[in-house]
């Protein structure tokens, strides 16, 4: 099974294309990293796979997206979670003034009922220390719990597919740990994992494949591995670089310097 993007386009208010013709594919087993600068369309892609796009004024006007042949952009939001792709928006979005057993319950609205108790279980033994807080309101919680959270509330809906928006912006080092083992131990559970980074080194560390975005286009398509020892990644991603604006300034720097010297 995959979950796969097809040539997709992105416009917002009917005039600003965002992303334009953007193609990836995310199976069940794996981790898949979206990489990219601030402002490269990561973010508008995955409103686009989890049909949220039009509260934000924005439409998909070219491509399309589906778990094998099921078609995914025609439908409203909540279907989109019932087919089995469920996202974690940026920004930790937990509703505060709510628990958070009521927070993971939420969760689970596209789901009946029966087998919830066992569900909230199964969340509380992945995240201790939200076991420790389930009758705290959400408010209270630290930044690092409030992305478990977000990612708890996520898996109520037992996805086959999970779509992370940044989850370690903004929090220390060590909480950044524990969010990446997070991740591999849903991934191993069966969970197909979109990870979208700036942090471009805590992601390609668990990444099976990764994709790097830059103005609306995917530019990089490649094994993890392989991104991890691409020298302009290296320099522009992880950090090495010397302030280029762009992967592609970083690409067109050298070819200046091959043909300079
Ligand atoms: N609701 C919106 N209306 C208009 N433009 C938007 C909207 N949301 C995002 N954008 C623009 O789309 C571009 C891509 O943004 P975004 O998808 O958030 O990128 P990223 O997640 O990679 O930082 C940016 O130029 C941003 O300003
Ligand atoms: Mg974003």
């Amino acid at each position: 099974m995959t979950l796969t993007v097809h040539n997709v386009e992105v416009v917002y208010e009917d005039v600003m294309l965002v992303v334009k013709g953007a193609s990836i594919r995310i199976p069940r087993e794996g981790i898949v990293a979206l990489l990219g600068a601030n402002g490269a369309g990561k973010t508008s892609l995955l409103r686009a796979m989890s049909g949220l796009l039009d509260v934000h004024r924005g439409k998909i006007t070219r491509g399309h997206i589906s778990i094998d042949d099921v078609p995914l952009n025609t439908k409203r939001a909540s279907d989109v979670v019932r087919a089995g792709v469920s996202q974690v928006m940026e920004g930790r979005r937990v509703f505060v003034e709510f628990t958070v057993d009521e927070n993971l319950r939420i969760g689970a609205y596209t789901r009946s009922r029966t087998g919830q108790a066992e569900k909230l279980d199964r969340i509380y033994e992945m995240f201790p220390v939200l076991g420790q807080r389930r009758a705290q309101r959400a408010g209270y919680l630290s930044g690092g719990e409030q992305q478990m959270l977000a990612i708890g509330r996520a898996l109520m809906a037992e996805p086959g597919y999970i779509l992370l928006d940044e989850p370690s912006l903004g929090l220390a080092p060590q909480i950044v740990d524990q969010i990446r083992d997070l991740i591999v131990a849903i991934s191993r559970s069966g969970t197909g994992v979109l990870l979208v980074e700036q942090n471009a080194a805590m992601a390609l560390s668990i990444a099976d494949h990764g994709y790097v975005m830059e103005n609306g286009k995917i530019v990089m398509d490649a094994p993890a591995r392989a991104l991890r020892d691409d020298d302009d990644i290296r320099e522009f991603y992880l950090g090495t670089g010397a302030g280029a604006g762009s992967l592609r300034d970083v690409k067109h720097y050298k070819r200046r310097k091959r043909w300079l010297s």
